[in-house]
Formats: structure tokens, sequence, C-alpha cells
């Protein structure tokens, strides 16, 4: 592939002053504005072997060419980029479109799915916020910011709703799973309606939804450099009001988020309640990005205190005790029980017994993942692609664990990936359990859907996390899979069987995420500049943690 000059004619800037925020703002230690555009993305960038100049790289934080709108069809990455794109891109570029929606003459997302032929529409034509992430960053990349922005604001705007599921009201700073445009052909107006989990199945209110808003405004603003966006107060508001829904205190002796099952992308019934890996990952992004972009003004700089708190706690807590390699297995393997106290090693009192069999099999003597859920008593030892990749992207996970997640992943590339990139989770939940887990969800049979299922839009993460930690080889393998069945198959939103190479049983085609995530690897991979989008350096004083009160707040 030639062309890594294509980095100096991007279209897209990132601004040194929205680099991520570090707690010594807070600390009032000087700020390491010259190191941090060293940061731990551009170095992995460096790292690359598809090798473009240095030069490149060091104008990645300090450029900013205006962003060329492109034509209707042709992708701006395409135009500007001498190698030849894969054929199945114009493709996808073209089904993106048919799934936008407008409201009053505006682009405002993407429905989930644009599958006609299937007999049940149920939400599949609203938009979903967590679906259009992929969307927006396609957009993005594309230097098409206007469609994120007025996402954007319409989420923020549906925030202000009141929210009821039957009597009770939600907590105010709830943004919807999804909304969907009514079009009036003889009034000629546009109405909104949304779902903050009152018609979801289940009744689950979606808590990703709000960290994924944060995270895209932080997209949004590093893409275009357009602070102002961020700096309104509406926005100062809306960030304040997801970040109010999770700092409050209570009784919890964790600083993780506790939920309930079905509240994120896994929005049925899976035994992923608790303190699920999935939106931990999401919770630890947000809050960063948040603190890169709340104003530290009277209302914002008590929330800044809070997340800089709750950051050094999480991170102490995920890297220690979510966090599974050969050697803390066999120390779990080994552990006693039943002991009280400060000295306790094993904290949660998980009983050895309770490590399932696959386990002890999966796990390679290099490598390492973080774990489902941690609660007393409780390990759920499941891998999850969303929570590890997020893990790589937010820096949650140390340089080193993200390369163990990554040798993982390679060395368990059968069962990970098989014929299609990605598995939701591994491994599925059979017979006995899976009825008690489950709830004897028909939709959740072993290796189907959310349980053990291959989503094509985890593509985009993986492609991501690979970028980050400079091994691009494997996402081009998996996007090699990808191509050869995608456009075939009509872009399913799910694949089942063991390798994934099913169309799911009831999987929608033309899934708008199955092919914007597509689209957002393979631009990743044709310019990483793209990465600072939706990744964040590791911040240098969280490290101490490890070493428990050698840090500042000890
Ligand atoms: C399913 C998925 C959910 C997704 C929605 C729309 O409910 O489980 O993650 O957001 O479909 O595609």
């Amino acid at each position: 592939m030639d062309g890594m000059g294509l980095r100096n004619v991007s279209s897209h800037c990132s601004i040194s002053e929205m680099d991520d925020y570090d707690l010594s703002r807070l600390l009032d230690k000087p700020r390491l504005n010259i190191e941090r555009q060293r940061s731990f993305d551009e170095r992995s960038l460096s790292e690359l072997s598809i090798g473009f100049a240095r030069g490149g790289l060091d104008n990645f934080d300090i450029t900013c060419s205006p962003g060329g709108r492109s034509g209707f069809d042709t992708p701006a990455s395409s135009a500007r980029n001498s190698f030849e794109p894969h054929p199945m891109v114009a493709d996808a570029w073209e089904a993106l479109r048919r799934s936008l929606v407008h409201f009053r003459g505006q682009p405002v997302g993407t429905i989930a799915a644009y599958d006609h032929a299937s007999e049940e529409v149920l939400n599949y034509d609203q938009v979903f916020v967590r679906d259009f992430v992929p969307s927006a960053l396609a957009f993005l990349m594309n230097g098409e910011p206007d469609i994120v922005k007025n996402f954007l604001l319409k989420t923020l705007h549906l925030q202000g709703w009141e929210k009821r599921i039957d009597r009770f009201k939600l907590g105010e700073g709830a943004m919807p799973a999804s909304f969907k445009v009514l079009h009036d052909p003889i009034r000629k107006t546009d109405t909104l309606i949304a779902d903050f989990g009152e018609s979801a199945i289940g009744r689950v209110a979606p808590v990703d939804s709000g960290f994924w808003w944060i995270i895209l405004l932080r997209a949004y603003t590093k893409s275009t450099g357009d602070l102002s966006l961020a700096e309104t107060p509406d926005c100062q508001k809306g960030m304040r009001l997801i970040l109010a829904l999770c700092l409050s205190e209570g009784f919890d002796t964790f600083p993780t988020l506790l939920c309930a099952d079905g509240c994120s992308m896994i929005d049925r019934r899976m035994g992923v309640y608790g303190y699920p890996i999935e939106i931990q990952a999401l919770f630890f992004m947000a809050l960063r990005c948040a603190l890169a972009m709340l104003k530290p003004d009277t209302e914002g700089k008590e929330f800044i205190e809070r997340i800089v708190k709750r950051l050094h706690a999480m991170s102490f807590h995920m890297r220690s005790y979510f966090w599974l390699d050969f050697q803390q297995l066999n120390d779990i393997y080994r552990y006693k029980t039943e002991e009280y106290s400060h000295t306790a090693v094993n904290k949660f009192n998980v009983i050895p017994d309770s490590i399932p069999e696959w386990v002890f099999d999966f796990m390679p003597t290099r490598g390492g993942y973080f774990i489902g859920n941690v609660s007393p008593a409780r390990m759920d030892f499941r891998w999850f692609a969303l929570g590890n990749c997020v893990a790589i992207l937010s820096s949650l996970a140390t340089p080193e664990q993200s390369m163990a997640i990554m040798d993982l992943i390679e060395s368990r590339w059968e069962e990970l990936v098989g014929e299609m990139p990605l598995k939701i989770c591994y491994p599925a939940i059979e017979s006995h359990e899976w009825r008690i887990v489950t709830g004897c969800d028909p939709k959740n049979t072993r290796w189907s859907y959310h349980n053990g299922g291959s989503w094509p839009v985890l593509l985009w993460l993986l492609t991501a996390a690979c970028i980050k930690t400079g091994r691009p080889q494997i996402a081009r393998r998996a996007i090699e899979l990808a191509e050869s069945r995608l456009l075939k198959d009509s872009w399913p939103e799910y694949y089942d069987g063991k390798l994934g190479r099913f169309i799911g049983k009831q999987a929608r085609k033309y899934q708008t995420w199955s092919i914007a995530g597509y689209l957002v690897a393979k631009m990743l991979l044709e310019d990483p500049s793209h990465l600072g989008m939706i990744s964040l350096e590791e911040d240098k004083q969280m490290k101490p943690v490890l070493k428990r009160c050698s840090s500042w707040t000890c």
C-alpha cells in the first residue's frame, strides 16, 4: 500500500488543546504538552509496519486543514487517495447513505437496518444511539461532520424530555436507546419519538447510550477542531446530567458501575448484570472524554474532581481484579476461601470450584484479558470483545495489558474470530446454564446472536485496537475475512455458529452498523491518524495506582 503521505493531506485536525486531559490539570501541575504530543497512540502509530514518514506524524496534532465535503456518492477518503479501494467500499457508502434519517430536512442519524425483506420491522427502523456511532465515525472520517453535530444536538434535546415507565420517572440524564422521526405527508410535519427503555424489550434503560454520546462528542470535537459545540451550555449540562447518574454516592463498595442485565449492546438477558466489562470500559472512556471537555466553571469543577477520583479508583480496581492471565488464573485456582479482614488475598471470596473448565484450555501462556464481571463470590470468565477493545482504546488497559489482549486474540483466533469477525462473547452458554441465565431465550441459543454470535460491527473496534497496539496485520486479516462474505450476504447483523459461518438465524440484512463498521475499519487502516478520534493515550498520573499508596490521594 502506498501513500501514507496522505496523512499530510488528511482533512482532519486534532488540536493539542483538546488533547486528553490528565489528572495534572486538577493537581495544578504543569501540563506536559510536548510530551503528550508523543502520545502512546502516536508512538504505536509510528511503529506501524505500513511505514509513513515521521514528518507526517509530528504534524498530527497541530495541522488543521478544512474538511473537504465529498460528493454524494464519492467517499472523500478514496477520492483523495492514490490507492485502489476495495470494490465493496462504494457499495457500503451507498448503503450507508440509503439509511440516512432526516428531520425537517436535516440528516440526523441512520436507521438500524434497511431490510425491507424482513417481515418484522420491530424497532430496526429507528436511529439507535449505539448503532449510530460507527456511522458517525465514518462520516467524520469522510469530512462530513454536520450529520454528527445534528445527531448530538437532537439526542441532547431528547435527553431533556420527561421520561417515565408506568408511574416511575427516570433519571434526568438518561439518553434514549433509539429515536424515530415520524413524517406526516399531509400536514408536512416531522415529529420525534424516543425510547428510553419504556418500549424496549425487557424495559431496560440503555446505560451505554449516555457514554457513547460523550465519546462521540469528543470524537466530533477532536476530528473537526470545533470546540464550540462541546463548550455550549447545553452540551456542558448534558454531560453533567449523564455523569450525575453514575457518579452519585450510594451503597457501593466498588468504583465500578452497578447495572441491570441488558443495558448495553447486549440488550437481552444474558447474565451481563452487576459490573459487566462492557459497561465498565465505556464508563471509563466516557469519564476520560468528559474530563477533556468539561469546563472548570462553578458547576463543572465539582464534576471534574469527582471524575478524577473515580478514574483513579477504577483503574486500580479494573486492572487488578478484572485482569486475567495465566499467572492470575493459577493464583485464583489456588485461592483459599472464607478469608476475613484486610489481609485477604481472595477479596471477593471466589470459590475455585466455580472456575469453568473451558478457561483452563482457553488461557494461552502468553496473553490475557479483562474478564466479563467481578462481584462477590462471582467471576464471569467469559471474554467480551467490546469491553476489551474499549479498554485498549481508553487506556483502561495498561500498555502491557493491551499487548496481552492482542496476543490472546492472535493465539485464540479460531475461537474469537473464526470465519467472521468478531465474537461478541466467548464461549456460548448452553443447556441448563442457558435456561437459567437467559430465561430460555430462543434468540440467544448457543453460538447465536448475543450468546457467542459473531458481529461484523465489532470489526471497527478490533481495527482501532490493532492500530493502537501497533498490530495492523491482525486487523488486515480480520477485514479480509469480512470482505469475503459481507457484501455477498447483504451485510447481516450477525453470524451464528462456533466459527461464525452461518448468517444469523434472525439476523437483519443491510444492518447499518455492519456497513459503517466495515467502512470505519477500512478508513482507520488507510489513514491511522483517524485513531485519535476514538482513542485516549495513557494517563501517566494513573500509573502509580498499581502500587496503591504511592499515589497522590493516599
Ligand atoms: C439489537 C441489538 C442492539 C442494537 C439493536 C439495533 O437489539 O442487540 O445492540 O442496538 O438491535 O441494531
